[in-house]
């Protein structure tokens, strides 16, 4: 059995401590956070030992794989140091705050032979996968233009002071580039714009199709939310993501008119992220989302924020 340390007890932390562990076939061995009221307050719901650092966690249990669900600053810190152990992770997005920094773990995880995933929720989701079938499979004909969305209200557990002083772009950023490169393919250039703290991009694919990307935290309501639409030569395809229910999926339209494959929760994705990691460090194989795509998602990001200080310059990708 896969020993874990959850490194990170806050509202993302204590999710898949509650939601996920529970349901996959690891340990949950130690739960980690500086806050000793908020790691005792985890430990005491999952049966985990509570360690106020990494450091404590490993002197004092059997560890084999570490999931970091800190804010997006210690990224780099926590996971160089789990590598540099030798022990397997799992990070958030964000892989880390710099092109630099998101280097370094990505070579440091190859050189330990250890399994690097990123926890980007789309490439999880059906109804990303779905659509990348339908896409493939020419359902709307050829790709004219892809259009995402990530639109919420920043309340609750997620209004959060290190989260609002990062930014709608580092948080949410990495999210949006992975579901363009879902659905379009690779980024080449990115312009972007800014109205106070919401931000839209215009992306130039590498095919030559061009993507929309609206970022705000100024929307109630994000359920039954169509977060990307793909218009083709012959129709249109939604990617319609719910965080209530399980009304979520992929709906082609077309001139024989709608076809829907419905069916589930944006959360149930945090479950997959889960097990594809594990599955990948008992298989030695790669996770869905490895390291190296962690880095292109945040290749667009740092692009786009190049972007935004050159005041909407186009910035290619993967040069900085
Ligand atoms: N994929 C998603 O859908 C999704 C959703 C929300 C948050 N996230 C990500 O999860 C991460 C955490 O976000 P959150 O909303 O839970 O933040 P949060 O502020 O609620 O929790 C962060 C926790 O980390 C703890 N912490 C700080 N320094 C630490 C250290 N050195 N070692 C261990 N713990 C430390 C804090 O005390 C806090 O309890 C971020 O990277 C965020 O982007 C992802």
């Amino acid at each position: 059995m896969i020993r874990v340390a959850l490194i990170g007890c806050g509202a993302m932390g204590e999710i898949v401590a509650r939601d996920v562990y529970p349901a996959v076939d690891a340990t949950l061995a130690a739960v980690v956070d500086p806050d000793a009221d908020r790691a005792a307050s985890v430990a005491r719901h999952t049966g985990a030992h509570a360690y106020g650092t990494l450091a404590e966690a490993l002197a004092g249990e059997r560890i084999d794989a570490v999931d970091i669900r800190v804010p997006h600053r210690l990224h780099a810190r926590v996971a160089l140091e789990a590598v540099g152990h030798g022990r397997h992770v799992l990070v958030e997005k964000p892989l880390a705050t710099s092109l630099g920094d998101a280097r370094e773990i990505v070579a440091a995880a190859e050189a330990a032979g250890v399994v690097l995933a990123v926890a980007e929720n789309y490439p999880h989701l059906r109804a990303v996968l779905d659509a990348r079938r339908l896409l493939a499979e020419g359902r709307i004909g050829r790709t004219l233009a892809v259009r995402a969305i990530r639109a919420y209200r920043l309340d609750g557990v997620w209004a959060r002071g290190w989260r609002e002083s990062d930014g709608i772009l580092l948080d949410q950023g990495t999210h949006q580039a992975s579901l363009i490169r879902q659905l379009g393919g690779p980024v080449a250039a990115v312009s972007a714009a800014r109205f106070r703290d919401t931000v839209t991009l215009t992306l130039r694919l590498e095919s030559g199709v061009v993507a929309q990307s609206l970022l705000t935290w100024h929307s109630p309501g994000p359920w039954d939310q169509a977060e990307a639409s793909v218009v083709g030569t012959g129709g249109r395809l939604d990617v319609v993501v719910d965080y209530e229910g399980h009304g979520g999926g992929c709906v082609t339209w077309t001139p024989d008119g709608p076809r829907r494959q419905t069916g589930e929760n944006y959360y149930d994705s945090h479950r997959s992220i889960v097990d594809d990691w594990l599955d990948a460090v008992r298989a030695g194989a790669e996770p869905r989302v490895p390291g190296r795509e962690g880095l292109k998602d945040l290749e667009v990001v740092m692009a786009a924020a190049a972007s935004l200080d050159a005041q909407g310059a186009v910035i290619p990708v993967g040069e900085q």
